[in-house]
């Protein structure tokens, strides 16, 4: 099984990925050796931090081994064609994980490898990113009726949370600038599970939410718009008096890296029901949870 979308996994096997993570994070221990003499690859394609560590560590703590490849190596596109690479990595891994530009990329790597592929993230998903999200939200409160505000670019990171907490029983209100809302075809697919309103008015999607969500501007290659975008979003600021407006024990999480003082003010990131951390630490619970899903 393929994890391209955060729909690939079914809504019981989206909850038994969270169970499994939350065990993981109680008992380390429990999977030290769960997945001996299996490999992963990680391939990047754009720069990482949390998510090149937190896969690295995943895979090694679960005895499994890590083998990270940059573009610069591969060339994948330019040296060699996705369909070539994978079927090279597919003759040496067990799992192939790779962050692209474009996702059709991702679908021809997959197309073409027996082992399982997963997404790190492309210009239209973040599934492995929602999979923290979900677990960050787990961890404040049940899912049933919880309502997510996601303020700002309608992206793939949102396109993942969106799908994934609809999934689950919640609620997405989305506000953005016009023309930057999220792709209708994801606007669709989150509404056969669940309630999704877009709006651009950021205060009537902040009302009361329990989770307040945002994201860079502009994502990694869009740099060239990102001028014209910060004079646009400034309205979609998250800042105290917009996270305010939510419920007063709302929680406020951001995938990071975050660009302090466009999308999110310092009050705001540094603010005590801010969870950006826990959010970054259970990017490696979930993605031991996912491996153990995929692998064992
Ligand atoms: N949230 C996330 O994916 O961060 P990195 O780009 O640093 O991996
Ligand atoms: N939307 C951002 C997420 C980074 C983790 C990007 O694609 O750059």
């Amino acid at each position: 099984m393929d994890f391209l979308h955060i729909d690939d996994l079914t809504p019981d096997q989206l909850r038994s990925v969270l169970t499994r993570a939350m065990a993981v994070k109680r008992d380390p221990a429990s999977v030290y050796d769960h997945l001996v003499h299996r490999s992963v690859g990680l391939f990047f394609q754009k720069p990482s931090t949390r998510t090149r560590v937190s896969a690295e560590l995943a895979a090694a703590e679960t005895g499994a081994h890590p083998v990270v490849l940059g573009q610069q190596e591969v060339g994948m596109g330019s040296r060699e064609a996705p369909k070539d690479v994978a079927g090279v990595l597919d003759r040496y891994l067990d799992l192939i994980a790779m962050r692209v530009f474009d996702h059709q990329d991702l679908i021809d790597v997959a197309t073409h490898a027996e082992a399982p592929v997963v997404n790190l993230l492309s210009d239209l998903e973040h599934p492995c990113q929602a999979l923290a999200d979900l677990q960050t939200i787990a961890e404040h409160r049940p899912f049933e009726g919880a309502v997510v505000a996601y303020v700002g670019d309608g992206n793939n990171v949102l396109h993942s949370l969106m799908v994934g907490a609809t999934m689950l029983g919640m609620e997405v209100r989305v506000a953005t600038p016009a023309g930057y809302e999220p792709d209708p075809a994801y606007v669709a697919k989150a509404r056969r599970y669940g309630a999704v309103e877009v709006t651009n008015d950021p205060y009537a999607a902040v009302a009361g939410a329990d989770v307040v969500y945002t994201d860079v501007w502009a994502s990694m290659g869009q740099e060239s718009e990102a001028e014209e975008r910060a004079r646009l979003f400034s309205p979609y600021q998250v800042d105290l008096r917009l996270f305010e407006s939510a419920a007063g024990d709302a929680i406020f999480l951001h995938c990071l890296p975050a660009h302090r003082g466009q999308e999110v003010t310092d009050e705001v990131i540094d603010h005590p029901r801010s969870r950006v951390l826990d959010q970054a630490e259970n990017r490696k619970h979930t993605f031991k949870a996912l491996l153990l899903d995929l692998l064992e």
